[in-house]
């Protein structure tokens, strides 16, 4: 069995231990559901959401993680501290890690083994910029940074792939749909030639200003196996209408 559908959100840099309020009622409101929930919050808030979820059925997980176990690297957070916190998930190579923190493809792959070894399902997110898709390069630069950032052995299980367009990111902007297949269909045609037919399995997000109102649409999009959510994940109203949307995909 494939895994499900996934509607990830990824709080970035906001939340305070009052808004797991949003996560309490987004839990009430979900206490089944079609597709994988998952949200990724500060670290800081991993464990207090952890106790706020309870037995609804919420994943959680980080938006970072370093490539070592633990050791003198002051200010990171290892896998394991994710997954001692009630992390299941780790967001990868982020474009605004990779923008704010230079990022490469190498390093993100080395903290994709580490996160395989705390136990941790990686998503590895890429996309191109604005001026790369306007060069006509979008599909050499989202194929070079998916060869560059998945370890060998990449598997359903053990990675998701986010393709995060960086313009459409916190914009507004979203790809057309004919712009969204065309990507995800030769992603995942990247991923079998290199992983075999296993890797149809590899859930393929979108991530970018997807909202309740154009998430259907992005869902029907062919090889769109979920969505990474910005903005938008933070109200319980908002994420609630993303995966229902998804769910009735
Ligand atoms: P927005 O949904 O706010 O555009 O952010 C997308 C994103 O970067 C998710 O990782």
């Amino acid at each position: 069995m494939p895994p499900k559908k996934l509607a990830a959100g990824n709080w970035k840099m906001n939340g305070l231990k009052a808004d797991l309020a949003e996560v309490a009622a987004l839990a009430e409101a979900h206490a089944t559901t079609a597709c994988e929930i998952l949200i990724c919050p500060p670290a800081t808030l991993l464990a207090p959401m952890a106790a706020t979820v309870g037995s609804a059925p919420i994943l959680l997980g980080g938006q970072n993680c370093h490539a070592a176990e633990s050791g003198a690297h002051t200010g990171d957070i290892s896998a394991a501290m994710l997954k001692d916190a009630g992390a299941g998930y780790v967001i990868l190579g982020h474009s605004e890690r990779r923008a704010d923190h230079g990022e490469t493809d190498a390093e993100v792959r080395i903290k994709t083994g580490a996160a395989w070894t705390a136990g941790l399902t990686a998503i590895v997110c890429i996309g191109e910029t604005l001026s790369q898709r306007e060069a006509g390069e979008t599909l050499d630069i989202v194929g070079g940074q998916l060869d560059g950032s998945l370890p060998d052995g990449s598997t359903a299980e053990n990675m998701v792939v986010a393709y995060e367009p960086v313009w459409a990111i916190g914009t507004g902007k979203v790809p057309t749909t004919v712009q969204i297949a065309e990507v995800h269909d030769f992603l995942r045609a990247q991923l079998v030639s290199r992983f075999g037919d296993a890797a149809n399995g590899i859930r393929l997000l979108y991530g970018g200003s997807v909202k309740p109102s154009n998430a259907a649409e992005i869902f029907a999009v062919s090889n769109v196996d979920g969505a990474l959510v910005g903005g938008a994940s933070l109200k319980a109203a908002d994420f609630g209408g993303i995966i229902d949307a998804l769910a009735a995909a």
